[in-house]
């Protein structure tokens, strides 16, 4: 395992961390079922045997299970060799009291009085006003001042411009942020990275394999990793992307069996900081333009679309309807478009009125594109 100083925290932490979103489950499956306790046990544990000193959790993780899990595992002396994150789930605060209330509830399901890093969970812009508006920010400082968290942190969902505005509005000790070789420029992307670095705010990072999609390469990505020199699995090259950064202290991977993690905490010994050559960053670009290969539509995501009058997420639906394509889960998308036609985003709104296409920088024809996603998505198709 490789540790880094966690900024001038004054300790180091590995730069593997124990996602608690993904824990075994008694069926194998949804990860919003019961989670296998004894296995999941066994699992942190191992995890901190094998070196890992960072675990993660969140009010709703497994339906609020997690956070119970994870105290259950800290016991017998685990709890003083990691450091242990959770987060307050914002949108269940309607007063400033719901925060404390929130705070010491999850502290008793962790069973401890302390959490190292307390994070504002899944920031976007208007949950990031609502936050502020009702004092969330005197609350941290209280926290952190009566002892029971002992650094401000927040986790983050939107464009870059939202990062921006929430990092320079406090005296943040640590942002996660969804970053891999795939969203350099997506949510906070590499530019958040620049910015965290000036304003002195240590990054941790989810989602480094995507959550699992760039664990499961088809046969032409395959293709781009087995032609290196080094012979290296997806999944390590995955994290050795985002391990190059020294922005990053750590990166958290959700594993959901005992092979995943003694896979990771093996070539968790090779991710290091600055750790990859030119050829290395080259296959990471062909990597990167692979995939691309893959999005039938060539939407960049400028959003000159947008706002959309009749309230369709043009961009929002291309990104998925690439994703799925990159990924072959097109027999999962029906269930992603679902959140569209939940949120009256859907491309049922569309009235064909071409505002969009007359936007459009790449000249895309948008109102066709939108009719494939449609069919692709939608239970009427
Ligand atoms: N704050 C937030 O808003 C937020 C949001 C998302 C996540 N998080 C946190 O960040 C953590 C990390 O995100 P993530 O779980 O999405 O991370 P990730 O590493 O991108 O994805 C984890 C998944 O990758 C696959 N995987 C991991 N190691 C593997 C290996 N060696 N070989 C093959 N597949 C492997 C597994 O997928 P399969 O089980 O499908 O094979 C696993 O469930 C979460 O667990 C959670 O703690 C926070």
């Amino acid at each position: 395992m490789q540790y880094v100083p966690f900024g001038s925290l004054g300790f180091d932490i590995s730069r593997l961390g124990f996602g608690c979103m993904r824990l075994p489950t008694v069926t194998g499956e949804d990860c919003k079922t019961s989670i296998d306790v004894p296995r999941a046990v066994k699992l942190i544990r191992a995890g901190i045997d094998g070196g890992i000193n960072y675990v993660d959790t969140a009010y709703p993780y497994h339906g609020g299970q997690s956070e119970l899990v994870v105290g259950e595992a800290l016991r017998d002396g685990y709890r003083e060799r990691v450091k242990l994150a959770t987060k307050l789930p914002c949108w269940a605060v309607k007063t400033r009291q719901d925060m404390d209330r929130l705070l010491d509830e999850q502290l008793k399901k962790l069973q401890v009085p302390y959490v190292d890093f307390y994070l504002l969970h899944a920031l976007g812009k208007d949950r990031w006003e609502k936050m502020k508006a009702l004092g969330a920010l005197e609350f941290l400082d209280s926290a952190v001042k009566d002892g029971r968290i002992k650094y401000p942190s927040f986790s983050f969902h939107d464009e870059y411009p939202v990062f921006e505005d929430i990092i320079n509005s406090y005296d943040w000790v640590m942002a996660q942020i969804q970053y891999n070789y795939l969203d350099i420029h997506h949510q906070a992307g590499m530019k958040g990275i620049e910015l965290a670095k000036k304003r002195g705010v240590s990054l941790v990072v989810m989602e480094p394999l995507r959550g699992g999609a760039l664990a499961k390469p088809s046969q032409d990505i395959q293709a781009i990793i087995d032609a290196h020199p080094e012979k290296r699995s997806a999944v390590e090259w995955a994290f050795r992307f985002v391990g190059d950064e020294p922005q990053i202290a750590t990166m958290l991977s959700g594993m959901s069996d005992e092979k995943q993690l003694e896979e990771n905490l093996e070539l968790f010994d090779r991710v290091k900081v600055k750790g990859l050559s030119e050829a290395d960053h080259a296959l990471i670009k062909a990597l990167r333009e692979g995939y691309q290969k893959r999005m039938p539509i060539g939407c960049t995501g400028c959003r000159y679309c947008m706002p959309c009058p009749h309230g369709v997420d043009i961009p929002g639906l291309f990104r998925s309807y690439n994703e799925a394509n990159m990924f072959d889960q097109l027999d999962r998308y029906p269930r992603r478009y679902e959140e569209y036609v939940r949120d009256g985003e859907d491309v049922s709104k569309c009235v064909k009125c071409g505002l969009c296409e007359k936007a459009c920088p790449q000249h895309l024809p948008i109102r066709d594109w939108l009719q494939t996603v449609h069919k692709a998505g939608a239970a009427d198709k």
